[in-house]
């Protein structure tokens, strides 16, 4: 398996990276690749460390060359946000740097698994489903948005609330991956009752915790450790789907539903990337009216990305 990370010299590149070269499985590749001058440096540095895992960095011109041959290539390069900044301020610089290296992969391993970490992830997808449509290579089944980091948050919050190990809870979230259209599925959490009141602000909590971290890291960039925890247990995952073990994860992806063109929802992951879009089930009332109340904006988001590509 051979695993592509571009902006692997970045807060989450480097966290993402350090993680797969530490988890995946032996025999397996990790291709390093970044504009930033000391991409080869993060290479040699992780290629210390003793796995079975081959690590190799690829500077600014080599970009054909680290992706030629991938399985899965996670996109986390971009600029992160800045506090008074909300995910689409970043349209303008990241929609060109993924469209550029979507554009790659359409070229060099268009077969590829590719998983977009860079925001505005509600819009970033749709611009990279267009520039692969446009080379004639988009497969929905192998495009992803990562949101595992609004179910990781949502895990962590509420076991912290209840007095649960948050490692046993299990927190369905839907939508997409900003503000309101993050939407935690809390009456599908098992075994834990809440009230309306703790319903209401733990949402709120979700759906505002990137702006939490962005805020305590006061101009530093946004979440980095706990994404690359997330976007690393998405790619592992994905692997084992890979490699014929049955695996669900909740990921943006197009489905064809009435909700949006992209929707996260729980998905069965297999050897070509989604087998199945499952059901997300039933929703609470309150559940129902966030779903109707968000999908206009939604909706719109995408729409922005596919008229980046199209014009
Ligand atoms: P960072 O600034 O630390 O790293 C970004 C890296 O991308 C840098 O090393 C930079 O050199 C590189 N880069 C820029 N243009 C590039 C190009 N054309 N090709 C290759 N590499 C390029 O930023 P950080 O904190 O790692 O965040 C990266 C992105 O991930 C941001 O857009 C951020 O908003 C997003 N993010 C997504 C989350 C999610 O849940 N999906 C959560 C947190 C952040």
């Amino acid at each position: 398996m051979k695993i592509a990370v571009l902006g692997a010299a970045g807060g989450i590149g480097q966290a993402l990276s350090l993680l797969l070269k530490v988890q995946l499985p032996a025999g397996s590749e990790l291709s390093l690749y970044d504009v930033a001058p000391v991409v080869p440096g993060v290479a040699v540095d992780l290629s210390h460390i003793p796995t079975d895992v081959k690590v190799q960095g690829y500077g600014k011109d080599d970009l054909a060359d680290a992706l030629t041959g991938c399985d899965i290539v996670l996109i986390p390069a971009g600029v992160p946000r800045k506090p008074g900044m909300d995910r689409s301020d970043l349209f303008n610089i990241n929609a060109g740097i993924v469209r550029n290296l979507v554009d790659a992969i359409a070229d060099n391993c268009p077969e590829a698994c590719t998983c977009i970490i860079t925001n505005p992830v509600n819009t970033t997808v749709a611009i990279a489903a267009e520039a692969l449509k446009a080379k004639g290579v988009y497969n929905k089944n192998k495009l992803f948005g990562v949101t595992t980091l609004d179910v990781i948050r949502s895990e962590t919050f509420v076991g912290n609330l209840k007095g649960l190990n948050p490692a046993n809870v299990h927190v369905p979230v839907i939508g997409g991956h900003s503000g309101t259209t993050i939407l935690p599925l809390l009456s599908q959490v098992q075994g834990v009752d809440f009230t309306d009141e703790e319903v209401a602000s733990l949402t709120t909590r979700i759906q505002n915790a990137g702006t939490e971290v962005v805020e305590a890291k006061a101009g530093g960039g946004s979440a980095t450790l706990s994404m690359g925890h997330a976007a690393a247990r998405f790619c592992l995952s994905l692997v084992d789907a890979m490699r014929g073990e049955n695996v669900v994860e909740y990921t943006y992806v197009e489905t064809n539903s009435d909700d949006a063109e992209f929707f996260a929802h729980p998905v069965r992951l297999g050897k070509n990337g989604v087998e199945e879009i499952l059901s997300y089930g039933e929703l609470s009332e309150f559940e129902e009216n966030a779903k109707n109340a968000m999908l206009e904006g939604l909706r719109s988001d995408i729409a922005m990305g596919v008229k980046f590509v199209t014009g």
